[in-house]
């Protein structure tokens, strides 16, 4: 056991190394620096040509054949619901534990989110929940790369494919994880990835569109970018001069930034990559649960969340997080409040944007559905995900873990 690794036994916290620097995030250098100052002194900060080639880094990244990039990941969800052509009354398939730009952008179109479990080993949807609510309504599945962890692919897209369902992948915390040699964001009809400004490839704020179907480039691009309209080489060109009423063009600033961050992006994921492997490798040795790709899956970690067992590990979720916050450690609970709870469903506050066909009975959301999903997220702690954290404040992490876990 190296020194860092020793328990501490006076009650002082086991943590004691510096957590700023090791977390710190995004990681900015004077190549973004001078990325943005080029495209000031050019003068455009509009419509510089910064922001094609931002698209053209993701198809190339990707392999995509269209990439449109947005002013957020909410936009970019909002155009993939409209080019999808979702119409009122339309249901689709959405995972609760996730970030509300999944689910809610589509009830301005007057489509119905319908809440899925989860499943607990990989926190996405569960094939057969979703399987089971689907209805002559349904439309499509949003599935949700959560954390950084590709979902039940294989069941998902055959699922979709048995019932005739468009696959939107929302990849916001996924940049760079693959199922089966895929990159995600590739698997589906569509992809969208947020760059926000936390995200594995930020552009501060930013979103970003792709798939290989030319319709569906299309529609995504009419509901708000109208330079692009403009360029359209299809009949719906008529509509550059009003577009469909929003405008979602990505900031060049925020392009310049992006182009650099992709650049880093494998070499940064691999540091993180490593560093939570290491702390993954402790942790399961203790009874956690900490996420483990299976053999066919390359995660990425967005965020590091992992799973305690009470009856395994002897204490429950809060309990540890209060007892490893004593010791120095930033443990909190999920980030995210599970979707169907929130007062804008249960409530039915969404009645305000929500526009139904004649007769067609609100939706009714109860906090008390999913209690698979509810079970789990009471289950999750989340750590730092130590972008770049060296060996002795991961061994300090362990040694707090093995301390509070420690009997008496
Ligand atoms: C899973 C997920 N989807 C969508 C979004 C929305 O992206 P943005 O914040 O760029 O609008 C976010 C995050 O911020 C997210 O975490």
């Amino acid at each position: 056991m190296s020194r860092s690794e020793t328990a501490d036994v006076t009650g002082a916290p086991t943590v004691t190394l510096d957590q700023a620097e090791a977390n710190r995030w995004p990681l900015f250098t004077q190549e973004d620096e001078a990325a943005v100052l080029a495209v000031i002194r050019d003068g455009d900060l509009s419509t510089h040509r910064v922001t094609r080639e931002l698209e053209d880094d993701y198809k190339a990244y990707f392999g995509a054949k269209h990439a449109l990039a947005h002013c957020n990941g909410t936009a970019a969800l909002l155009a993939s619901f409209f080019a999808i052509d979702l119409k009122p009354g339309d249901e689709v398939i959405v995972p609760s534990a996730t970030w509300w730009a999944s689910a809610v952008p589509m009830m301005w179109l007057g489509a119905v989110p319908v809440f899925a479990e989860s499943e607990p080993q990989r926190m996405g949807l569960d094939p057969d929940d979703v399987e089971r609510r689907i209805t002559a309504r349904t439309r499509a599945i949003v599935v949700v790369h959560l954390w950084g962890m590709p979902s039940c692919m294989t069941e998902l897209l055959a699922i979709a494919r048995r019932h005739n369902l468009k696959v939107i992948e929302d990849a916001s915390h996924a940049h760079g994880a693959r199922w089966r040699g895929k990159l995600c964001g590739m698997l589906g009809d569509i992809g969208v990835f947020s760059l926000q400004g936390h995200k594995l490839a930020p552009a501060g704020e930013g979103g970003m569109l792709l798939t290989n179907d030319d319709a569906l480039m299309e529609r995504a691009t009419l509901l708000g970018d109208v330079v692009r309209i403009w360029e359209l080489p299809t009949p719906a060109r008529r509509f550059a001069a009003t577009s469909f009423g929003i405008k979602t063009r990505m900031s060049p600033l925020n392009a310049a930034v992006a182009r650099v961050q992709l650049r880093h992006l494998n070499e940064r994921n691999a540091r993180r990559n490593a560093n939570l492997e290491y702390l993954s490798a402790h942790l399961e040795a203790m009874g956690f649960d900490t996420f483990l790709p299976p053999s066919h899956v390359e995660r990425v970690y967005f965020e590091f969340l992992v799973r305690v067992n009470p009856a395994r590990v002897g204490k429950s979720a809060g309990e540890l997080i209060e007892a490893l916050q004593r010791e120095g450690c930033d443990v909190q609970h999920p980030r995210y409040p599970l979707l169907h709870q929130q007062p804008f469903f249960t409530e039915a506050a969404f009645s305000a944007i929500l526009r139904l066909p004649e007769g067609m009975p609100a939706p009714v959301y109860k906090a008390d559905a999913l209690p698979r999903t509810s079970a789990m997220n009471d289950q999750l702690l989340r750590l730092p995900s130590f972008p770049s954290a060296g060996r002795e404040l991961l061994d300090q992490y362990v040694a707090a873990f093995r301390k509070v876990l420690a009997p008496g």
